[in-house]
């Protein structure tokens, strides 16, 4: 081996040990085997979720519908830095833009199709009209969205997360379903009171 070629192979090591640490980068890692509940003895059961046999049996949800098994639902992920949810589009519905702060999504179309996108940092939009079998990537932390825009499919997807808790922020029912100040919503949106105040009734029981 050349001493270029030798060089080049272990730059092309560091890169790779640079990109297994980066992939590893999770929730905080756990001086133990697993977490389990103080003083209870455990078996298979306790690493078992079932909460996802209805999707066998029941029939497709009216309106969009996630399943989520992360640490609340599946208290043994708890310090595993994985999660799953399972998303169901009825025909002509959307999963409202939101932001995941712990985690990155990878988004498996099952069935049907969808279309995806994010808004990076500098507002740049990304979308994608997503076939069955595709996969796409939702950066960490950045405001995405899902819709299935066919009229006559149900579209099914699974989306896997790197954090057992990847966290939930939906971009409108953080604005218009807690109690911001309506005038400070006017101001940021540069609009009148009576215009917020219409967006947060559609939020009221
Ligand atoms: C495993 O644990 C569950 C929950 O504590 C219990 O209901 C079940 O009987 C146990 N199974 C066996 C084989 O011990
Ligand atoms: C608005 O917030 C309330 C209280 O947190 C909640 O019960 C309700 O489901 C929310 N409405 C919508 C449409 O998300």
């Amino acid at each position: 081996m050349s001493s270029s070629t030798t060089f080049k192979v272990l730059s092309l090591m560091i890169y790779a040990f640079a990109i297994v640490e980066t992939t590893m980068a999770g929730d905080p890692d756990i001086l133990t085997d697993f977490i389990a509940p103080e003083g209870s003895s455990i078996n298979g059961s306790f690493f078992t979720f079932t909460g996802m046999r209805v999707l066998i049996t029941e029939q497709p949800p009216p309106t969009f519908h996630v399943l989520k098994a992360t640490r609340k639902e599946f208290p043994a992920l708890d310090g595993q830095s994985v999660s799953y949810a399972v998303l169901e589009f009825p025909t002509g519905s959307v999963n409202p833009p939101h932001v995941h702060p712990r985690s990155a999504e990878l988004l498996f179309v099952v069935q049907g199709s969808l279309q995806v996108g994010f808004v990076d940092t500098n507002n740049k939009l990304f979308t994608q009209d997503l076939q069955t079998g595709d996969l796409f990537i939702f950066p960490k932390g950045l405001v995405h969205f899902q819709f299935n825009s066919d009229a006559k499919n149900y579209a099914f997807a699974i989306s896997a997360f790197g954090s057992a808790s990847p966290g939930l922020v939906s971009v409108p029912s953080t604005l218009f379903n807690t109690s911001i100040d309506d005038n400070l919503l006017a101001l940021s949106f540069k609009t009148d009171v009576a215009t917020i105040q219409s967006l947060k009734k559609g939020f009221s029981p």
